[in-house]
């Protein structure tokens, strides 16, 4: 869920509206605004759909404005997405307002001993619960804050609740636990936010608030305390891009605009961290007994970020001879794994919030393990949670399904493989030189990509309009390729899709080879060591021969693919551990391209969210 607040001397609606609408990728089933008005009256509109459906009604019936609000932009955990079930949710005097991100676990407790008071509730989800227990500690004491503090203290599960009273203007409580939520300072305005999105257009100077805390905006100032209320030190931050980068610009969508942004994604990853052929990733600056020390690494992440990790894993193992395993954050959380100090955990996240990850990251600190974060987010929760944080560059990415990210991530492992490689000395200076040639190259071949094959690549997505399913095939780094290959078309265009290692086809996935089953295969380079070429050559003449329509990614220059398949999409050349990069380009074209060719909504695919802040 998105969640924004203000406090300061303008009108609120409009800030709310707009900040709603930089989250809205976080969560986009309904929506909703509570303002205290000039009257001193708290006011409410929230609706179930799109954010458009709210700002719509509010045209319609316009509601007094005030200059103290919060907003809400929701993805459902507990109740279906109706008005009701939307936030904010209000405490039964109708004076108090809360908004939501997370899931409070007790609450059927909490709720029988409020409906044991005589407290009747409104919707079915555990927000109003929290609404309604604030509003029955507010009537007890008359202290917005201690009230506040007083329901923090009973909630377990993960939240960040927000929450004002008519009878104090001026003034929103906000806490955080487990689900992220950030301070943007203005002058004589105050904001919250679940990510600085909500409020970069107004401000740049960000306040990072740390796990089990409370903060109070007014706008003269902010305060922040443990639960207990305890005064806390905070970390001031800068927001280092700017309003517009988060802005669709003239693009159809936001996927669009940042497809074509994955060059400069890669470019501004690698800035400023290679000088003179050597990698130098100065957030690494002293740890390197640490990485000249681990004897394992384990990459943990979820969905598009894990396929990035898989990529990661065939450069890290040959480079830094460290061995290297990948698991779902959600499933190494619920197992008994065997960890050491000398195991580092590299977990990549584009948001930083995902919660499996969150939880992950914890949980392997907590058996000793050394962490690392791979994240695009500045101030999000798991760099914070981190012993260390290399950022990727990629600038703001708006799109639910990750594009722009997934290449940025596999850079910043690549980095991080070659510059654990010099300290290891398990490449030469020269292996290390060649390697970080290859990467500088990679920007260029990207837009090359674009140049040459994305408009063959659309009309292609388009003629296929109407496929129902999609196989993907690949070997060694092509093979997480091929899994982020049926993933998007997955999200983008629900239908059914899957990837498959090339060397698995003959062990059962060629059952599913029928006459006209388009298969997308990532075809290694001829150079690729091991025979690969030859042996995916092999797989596509197997699968061609029971029918199946062939779409290759190739390279330039290898003519073996030409006889056998119905379409070639062409990659630039570049050494073998590279291709990945270059390879994923099409297959994001292609997956946003048969969306659009569906007349699906490609930035905000139905059931999903961008940042999915619970487990
Ligand atoms: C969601 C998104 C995916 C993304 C995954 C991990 O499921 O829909 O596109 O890959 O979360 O997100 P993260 O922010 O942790 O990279």
């Amino acid at each position: 869920c998105g969640i924004i607040g203000y406090v300061g001397p303008r009108p609120s609606q409009d800030i709310l509206m707009s900040g709603l609408a930089r989250l809205e990728y976080r969560g986009y089933d309904s929506a909703g605004i509570a303002v205290i008005d000039g009257e001193g009256d708290l006011g409410m509109r929230k609706r179930s759909g799109k954010l458009a459906v709210l700002r719509e009604d509010l045209a319609d019936r316009p509601m007094p404005d005030g200059t103290t609000g919060i907003g809400h932009t929701r993805w459902a955990t507990h109740g279906g997405p109706t008005d009701v079930n939307a936030h904010p949710h209000l405490a039964d005097d109708g004076k108090l307002a809360v908004i939501h991100n997370g899931i409070i676990e007790n609450f059927s407790e909490l709720k029988s001993e409020l409906v044991g008071d005589g407290f009747a509730f409104r919707s079915d989800t555990d927000t109003e619960v929290a609404a309604v227990l604030l509003g029955r500690e507010y009537a007890a004491t008359g202290d917005m804050v201690q009230a506040f503090r007083a329901v923090v203290a009973r909630l377990e599960g993960a939240f960040t609740l927000l929450a004002m009273h008519q009878d104090h203007p001026g003034m929103v409580v906000g806490a955080r636990r487990n689900s992220p939520l950030v301070i943007g300072l203005g002058e004589g305005e105050n904001f919250l936010g679940s990510d600085v999105a909500a409020f970069v257009e107004h401000t740049r100077n960000a306040l990072a608030i740390g796990q089990d805390q409370i903060v109070v905006i007014t706008p003269a100032g902010v305060e922040v305390t443990d639960f207990a209320g305890s005064p806390v030190e905070v970390e001031p931050f800068e927001v280092t891009w700017d309003a517009a980068a988060a802005e669709k610009g003239g693009w159809s969508s936001f996927m669009a605009k940042e497809v074509s942004e994955e060059p400069d994604a890669v470019a501004n990853t690698l800035r400023g961290r290679i000088r003179e052929g050597h990698i130098e990733i100065p957030e690494l600056d002293g740890m390197d007994d640490l990485l000249t020390g681990i004897d394992r690494i384990l990459v943990l992440a979820c969905g598009t970020a894990a396929y990035a990790g898989m990529v990661g894993k065939y450069a890290l193992e040959s480079w830094t001879r460290v061995p290297v395993d990948v698991e779902l954050a959600h499933e190494f959380r619920y197992r008994d794994p065997v960890l050491s100090p000398s195991t580092l955990v590299v977990s990549i996240s584009q948001s930083g919030e995902t919660m499996d990850t969150l939880m992950a990251v914890k949980y392997a600190r907590e058996r000793g393990a050394k962490t690392l974060s791979i994240c695009n987010t500045q101030g999000a929760t798991i760099p914070r949670e981190s012993d260390a944080v290399v950022y990727t560059h990629a600038g703001p990415e708006v799109a639910v399904a990750s594009t722009k990210a997934f290449v940025a991530q596999i850079t910043a492992l690549y980095l991080l493989a070659l510059h654990v490689a010099r300290l290891r000395g398990s490449l030469s200076p020269e292996q290390i030189a060649e390697n970080v040639a290859e990467l500088e190259a990679i920007p260029g071949k990207l837009s090359r990509v674009l140049e040459t094959e994305q408009d063959r690549i659309e009309q292609l997505a388009h003629w296929m309009g109407d496929t129902r399913s999609v196989l993907f095939l690949g070997r060694n780094v092509g093979y997480p390729i091929a899994m982020e290959g049926a993933l998007k078309l997955k999200e983008l265009a629900y239908i059914h899709a899957e990837g498959f290692a090339a060397g698995e086809l003959k062990h059962g996935p060629i059952a599913l080879i029928e006459p006209g089953q388009p298969v997308f295969v990532i075809v290694p380079s001829p150079r690729a060591e091991g025979e690969m070429h030859r042996k995916v050559i092999s797989s596509i003449e197997e699968i061609r021969a029971r029918g199946a329509r062939v779409i290759a990614i190739a390279e330039e220059g290898d003519a073996a693919v030409l006889p056998l398949a119905d379409e070639v999409l062409r990659i630039p050349l570049a050494a073998p551990m590279f291709e990945p990069i270059l390879g994923v380009m099409p297959l994001h074209i292609f997956a946003m391209g048969l969306a659009t060719a569906k007349g699906l909504d490609v930035d905000q695919p139905r059931n999903l969210a961008k940042s999915v802040t619970v487990e």
